[in-house]
């Protein structure tokens, strides 16, 4: 009999052993309330020391910088927020960050909160909570996907023995040979295949796609109800990659898992995203909904990524590029720190000279732009976009998710 593929697998059986009912873990209960962020992250500042400050080139310059500065972003249960932006620009210092993983030093937090809603209802902040506590939320309720697999897997231990230590943490009872097949079932979820042979392998005899996959496989195996994904799937080819963001999208709706997926690929957050923050130069420079930012980008950054990405039926002699690149935190420019690239300066003194704030120019839709059409009458309010799409039939009905 043909075996079903990963992809035509309920979501729910990802990982379960049905053989073992006492394996199985009871689904997470429900959100009290949906409409109630899991995370709120406030004003968030984060420097580092400047490559041009006291201790670095002559002439001086502020000894620190700061790579992200006053983010906000909000997260509602069963959302996905994408984080897009060019390389350097604080996606993944923004996403460590909300796990305490910035090293310090050299980093340091300015300023900000980050609000996490607990299991229990309670909300607790993530910046100011003891070491302890951070670590349980590390392992129990946020997981995280690295952006370099290399640097999460222990290069000591078999795949097996850290996949286990995730799996453990929420199933202190298993058996071993009971964990072990759960273990079995995480990897091939995530479509390697021999699991069984591969979980007594070493990260180095793995390829780089394949320790993207085990890290994937064992932050889904933490249960977390918010998954950080930095760049989950660049290191993988397109079909397993499809298959990885389709598992993301019905585990997600099934345990209500929140999702905050940081990707340079567009077309990723198209189809799996349903608001989206674009980050400048360690800033949030427009915000919304997927549909409000795809169809309707006010922020020229924003127009310029969706200008050197190609459309399906559209003839272009080119892709435009945005030229230059995303300055070094030590060398923002003042005012508007996009002017130097920005094809809509036309020398306006506000450009060079005055940083233009996050406004809303159209309800749920945020951009700092001075000429961001409808900017004069903009609002300063948070960015809060608790729009999801539907939940699919399919993943509505199946609601015994025992991953
Ligand atoms: N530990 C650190 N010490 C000093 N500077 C750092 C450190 N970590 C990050 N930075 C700086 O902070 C800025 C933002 O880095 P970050 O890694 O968040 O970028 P990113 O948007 O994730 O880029 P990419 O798409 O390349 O992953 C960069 O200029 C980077 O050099
Ligand atoms: S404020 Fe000026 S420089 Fe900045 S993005 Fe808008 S038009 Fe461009
Ligand atoms: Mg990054």
């Amino acid at each position: 009999m043909t075996q079903p593929t990963d992809s035509q697998r309920p979501a729910s059986e990802a990982f379960a052993i049905t053989e073992n009912p006492e394996a199985v873990l009871t689904t997470r209960p429900a959100v009290a309330n949906e409409n109630e962020p899991l995370l709120e992250v406030n004003k968030l500042a984060v420097s580092f020391p400047s490559s041009r400050g006291r201790q670095g080139r002559r002439g001086g310059g502020p000894s620190r910088v700061r790579a992200v500065n006053n983010v906000n972003l909000r997260i509602y249960p069963r959302q996905t927020l994408a984080v897009v932006g060019e390389s350097g620009c604080g996606k993944s210092v923004t996403a460590l960050s909300i796990l305490r993983l910035v090293p310090m030093p050299p980093g340091q937090l300015e300023s900000g909160s980050i609000l996490w809603r607990h299991k229990d209802g309670q909300v607790m902040d993530l910046a100011t909570v003891s070491d302890e506590q951070i670590r349980r939320i590390r392992g129990d309720e946020v997981a995280m996907i690295f952006q370099e697999p290399m640097t999460s897997l222990n290069p000591v231990y078999t795949i097996g023995e850290q996949i286990l230590e995730a799996i453990y943490l929420h199933q202190h009872h298993l058996e071993p040979q009971q964990a072990r097949d759960v273990a079995i079932e995480a990897l091939d979820a995530v479509g390697i295949a021999a699991p069984a042979s591969r979980l007594d392998e070493y990260p180095h005899q793995m390829s780089g796609g394949m320790r993207q996959r085990v890290m994937i496989a064992m932050a889904l195996a933490c249960q977390p109800r918010l998954l950080l994904a930095d760049e989950p799937t660049t290191a993988l080819d397109v079909t397993i990659q499809a298959q990885i963001l389709e598992l993301l999208r019905r585990l997600q709706q099934e345990r209500h898992m929140s999702v905050l997926l940081i990707t340079h690929d567009l077309g990723v957050v198209a189809e799996n995203a349903d608001a989206v923050a674009v980050m400048y130069a360690g800033r949030v420079v427009e915000y919304g909904s997927v549909h409000e930012v795809f169809n309707n980008p006010l922020h020229p950054y924003t127009q310029g990524l969706f200008g050197s990405m190609p459309v399906i039926g559209r003839t272009r002699s080119r892709l435009e590029t945005i030229p230059g690149n995303v300055p070094d935190p030590s060398s923002f420019p003042s005012g508007c720190p996009f002017h130097p690239r920005c094809p809509k300066v036309e020398g306006d003194e506000r450009c060079t000279g005055q940083d233009p704030p996050l406004l809303e120019i159209e309800s749920g839709h945020w951009a700092a732009c001075w000429h961001a059409p409808g900017y004069e009458a903009g609002q300063q309010t948070v960015p809060d976009v608790s729009y999801r799409r539907p939940v699919e039939e399919e993943a509505s009905q199946g609601a015994t998710t025992s991953v």
